[in-house]
């Protein structure tokens, strides 16, 4: 199952990732979570411990595996250098693993329409296609933006998008805009996910002004978050509430997934 995280800035993308990857991790599910954030802090939500954190480095900031692989070094346009380096090593050499959850950072990933051709979008081109044809139990990306990454190529892989948006009216047009996006590129698979809810009003706010897509779950507005972040230690152990509405979201995702998959 490969789920895409992504909705506007601050809404909540790094928080559901991180319980939905422990929730899958504790039904003993295979997990890999991407975190494609520039500054990455997946690790964190996750509760990794700092030796492990210590590990970890943005793929887009090393250079000389940049250069061993592309032929070229990060920054440099204009000379040779291979579009599709060896990378099938790197999620396995690079990633770390805390509590059955798989952890790889990629780093900034500039790879979208922007036109870069240069030797680090190319390297992170190829590990994102990479990352959607392996075959994963649960893949979880966190986008740190729309659906610039996903190319018409890699869509089918994608079994579903989770836009997360807060009850305000501006979260809501970024996601109709990342569902114009998606479905520009024939991606359907689309799930609202409101985070941040206060009370009954906000979430019929959200369920009655959606942009036509289907609501998966709400998570509530709890001070257990950031108290979490401070203590160092996951939303999962410290705010019951969200853990409990994240193991209902992943429930219900393997019971549509799976009964797509059974229809078609
Ligand atoms: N349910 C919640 N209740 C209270 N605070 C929350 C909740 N969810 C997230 N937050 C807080 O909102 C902020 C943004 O959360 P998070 O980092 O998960 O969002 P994001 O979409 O990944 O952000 P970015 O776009 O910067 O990557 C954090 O400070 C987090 O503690
Ligand atoms: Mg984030």
């Amino acid at each position: 199952m490969k789920l895409a995280i992504t909705g506007k800035g601050g809404v909540g993308k790094t928080t559901l990732s991180a319980l939905l990857a422990q929730v899958y991790a504790d039904m003993g599910r295979q997990v890999l979570a991407v975190d494609a954030d520039p500054s990455p802090c997946l690790a964190g939500a996750l509760g990794f411990p700092d030796e492990l954190r210590e590990k970890l480095v943005p793929i887009s900031e090393m250079d000389d595996l940049i250069y061993e692989r592309t032929g070229a070094r990060p920054g440099t346009t204009g000379g040779f250098f291979t579009l599709n380096p060896r990378v099938d090593d790197i999620p396995e050499r690079f990633s770390v693993i805390h509590r059955g959850v798989r952890l790889l950072e990629m780093g900034a990933v500039d790879i979208g329409g922007s036109g870069c051709i240069c030797p680090e979008s190319a390297m992170l081109k190829t590990l994102f296609t990479h990352l959607l044809f392996r075959k994963d139990d649960v893949l979880i990306l966190d986008m740190y933006a729309g659906v610039e990454h996903l190319g018409r190529a890699t869509v089918d892989f994608v079994d579903a998008m989770l836009v997360v948006v807060e009850p305000t009216r501006r979260s809501l047009g970024t996601a109709a805009q990342i569902k114009k996006l998606a479905n520009d590129i024939g991606l359907t698979r689309l799930w609202l996910v409101g985070n941040k809810v206060r009370n009954a009003d906000e979430s019929e706010f959200l369920s009655k002004e959606t942009p036509g897509i289907p609501v998966l779950g709400y998570l509530t507005a709890d001070l257990g978050v950031q108290e979490a972040d401070r203590l160092g230690i996951a939303v999962y152990d410290h705010v019951p509430p969200l853990h409990n509405a994240a193991v209902k979201m992943a429930a219900e995702l393997v019971a549509q997934i799976d009964n797509e998959r059974s229809v078609s």
